[in-house]
């Protein structure tokens, strides 16, 4: 029986030795038996530029061992040393606005920099080198939380050879980002830069290419260390994903390339922790299917110990709350839960951050509560979740959305991706989140709530799923780009059976009355004209609000306008009861 991950992040170079012992056996008490070591340690594994001091780690990881307690030992290049720093001030990151940021926090360095992959290659290879054999390694963590962008002229020379790459020559770029708009056509690839800060609007292509390049950047260093310590070590490696709409990560390309699918999870309300963190374990889970793990299996890296923190609050959960945020994940397939971090640090930047052993120690609640947890976890094996119903998540969507320029500015993508999760699962199905780029084939119900950006290869992907007898739910404010941010009008005629002839995104205290209902739409409408649909649902004044299209074997169905809550799950019901005729 495969046993769970248990535990967090340890840090113990930041505890006098004598500690360490304390923290061994607390860990046992605590039924721990992963954790991740070495996240922020450059500074004292590589103390100057040809010095390294491996003696402090190699006896962290032997008490480890001596404990049988596993190690997730992670490359420290989230965080180079000040020494690194002087010598290649221009490895650090440079803002939007073009200011360079210097040593003080952590993530200061730019991935496109060759000094930093140097010498972030140089440490993966001397841990993996010493470390390879070792009886307490379980897994490779590389780096933490990929997600710094940087606009430095490293990253102008690499973006201008990304896009060489992607488009061959500057045609092509320039009908991609349909640069003839305010005379941005550019004649050579060096005229190009990253979308710096400028005067008015940014061209909404280019700053959706910085991001994909941006991700690809990340991509290239993780890979760089992955097959680094791959050459040594058979052990799994991955990468804890951070989620949210500043993440510059494409994280459904990353999932192919790790061994285990792994996020962090913190979410950001009190009263609504557990149905953050629902959607994010189905979203991980989904990113694991979708990246060719059948299984979904995904690990939680991360997560705070019985509290929540936002906005720089630190809210303690009540008692037991801790065990139902663990079972919320474990529930939906995590091989693991892990928390940052293990003991609370006395000073640094994250010295009121909750811990497992918190500043008043092992005889405070949380250490009590966790233990009892672990004990409880101790015999259990990880779930194994089957679902038949998806929602998509893209993150381009996500990131399209953010442009400076949309049709609303009232449509959080996020908020109605979660909105729709709750839909799906207050139904009682288990949901996967995934992603565009996921095959739809095994899922009953597909649904794709205001996926605004949609390549040829997506409209393509969905018409192949709805042919072959798959239901797919589409909302107004989908298919209005392709994947250079273009207009596209029309593209989803066919698959809805009517033509959309006019978009109204809604203020906010607008409605749209329905027919037959006190229910009412908000936020848009979209003006139907029905060629070859049925209406299920009609405003009051007898315009087509969800409509309803047998399209091959299968059947789509068009929301107008965003409907509640109790309206969504009607819509469910009744489009549920059409794919099971
Ligand atoms: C995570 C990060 C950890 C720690 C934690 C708490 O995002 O990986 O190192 O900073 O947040 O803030």
């Amino acid at each position: 029986m495969q046993a769970l991950h248990f535990g967090g992040d340890y840090n113990p170079e930041q505890w006098p030795e004598q500690v360490w012992a304390d923290d061994v056996e607390l860990m046992r008490t605590a039924h721990v038996n992963l954790v991740t070591v070495g996240v922020f340690s450059w500074s004292r594994l590589q103390p100057g530029p040809d010095e390294f001091d491996f003696g402090w780690l190699d006896r962290v990881l032997d008490l480890l061992d001596d404990a049988g307690i596993g190690a997730c030992l992670a490359t420290p290049t989230a965080s180079p040393p000040p020494w690194f720093t002087r010598l290649h001030p221009d490895a650090m990151p440079v803002t939007r606005d073009g200011i360079r940021l210097t040593h003080g926090s952590r993530d200061t360095y730019c991935v496109n920099a060759p000094a930093y992959r140097a010498a972030s290659t140089r440490i993966a290879d001397a841990l993996g080198a010493r470390y390879a054999g070792h009886r307490a390694l379980r897994m490779w963590h590389v780096h933490n939380e990929y997600g710094t962008p940087c606009y430095c002229d490293h990253c102008a020379t690499g973006f201008q050879v990304w896009l060489a790459g992607r488009y061959g020559d500057t045609d092509a770029l320039n009908d991609a980002w349909s640069t003839d708009f305010w005379s941005q056509r550019y004649r050579e690839w060096d005229e190009v830069l990253p979308p710096r800060v400028t005067q008015y609007l940014s061209n909404p292509a280019q700053v959706l290419d910085y991001r994909r390049f941006v991700s690809d950047s990340m991509l290239r260093h993780y890979i760089d260390q992955r097959e680094t310590l791959r050459a040594a070590s058979r052990a799994p490696i991955t990468t804890n994903f951070v989620l949210g709409g500043w993440v510059p990560v494409d994280h459904a390309r990353w999932a192919r390339e790790v061994d285990v699918v792994a996020i962090d999870n913190y979410p950001s309300s009190v009263d609504d922790h557990l149905t953050e963190r629902a959607f994010a374990a189905d979203l991980a889970r989904g990113w694991a299917r979708a990246a060719g793990h059948p299984d979904g299996r995904w690990l939680l890296m991360e997560h705070a110990p019985g509290a929540v923190h936002s906005g720089g609050v630190v809210r303690a959960l009540a008692a037991g709350q801790a065990r139902e945020a663990a079972l919320t994940y474990l529930d939906r397939g995590a091989v693991g839960v892990m928390y940052f971090q293990w003991r609370a640090s006395r000073g640094g930047a994250e010295q009121w951050h909750p811990a497992i052993v918190p500043h008043e120690g092992a005889a405070a609640p949380i250490f009590q509560e966790i233990s009892l947890l672990g004990a409880e976890l101790a015999g259990r094996s990880p779930t194994a979740v089957s679902a038949q119903v998806a929602l998509i998540f893209d993150e381009l969507t996500m990131w399209a959305w953010q442009a400076p320029h949309v049709p609303s500015r009232d449509i959080d993508y996020e908020k109605m991706a979660y909105r729709w999760h709750g839909v799906l699962g207050g139904a009682g199905s288990a949901v996967d989140v995934v992603p565009v780029t996921a095959s739809l084939s095994g899922y009953r119900l597909v649904v794709a709530p205001a996926l605004y950006l949609m390549s040829q290869a997506v409209h393509t992907a969905l018409r192949g799923y709805v042919l072959e007898g798959g239901t797919l739910v589409l909302t107004f404010a989908s298919g209005l780009v392709d994947d250079c941010a273009r207009v596209t009008p029309g593209a989803l005629d066919d698959l809805i059976g009517a033509r959309i002839v006019r978009h109204t995104p809604l203020l906010s205290d607008e409605t749209v009355a329905l027919a037959g209902t006190d229910a009412v739409g908000r936020r848009w409408f979209d003006q139907l004209e029905v060629t070859d649909a049925r209406v299920t649902l009609q405003t009051a004044d007898g315009a087509a609000a969800v409509i309803e299209h047998r399209f091959g074997a299968g059947l789509v169905r068009y929301l107008a306008t965003d409907l509640d809550e109790r309206q969504l799950l009607d819509t469910l019901a009744d489009v549920r009861k059409g794919s099971a005729e």
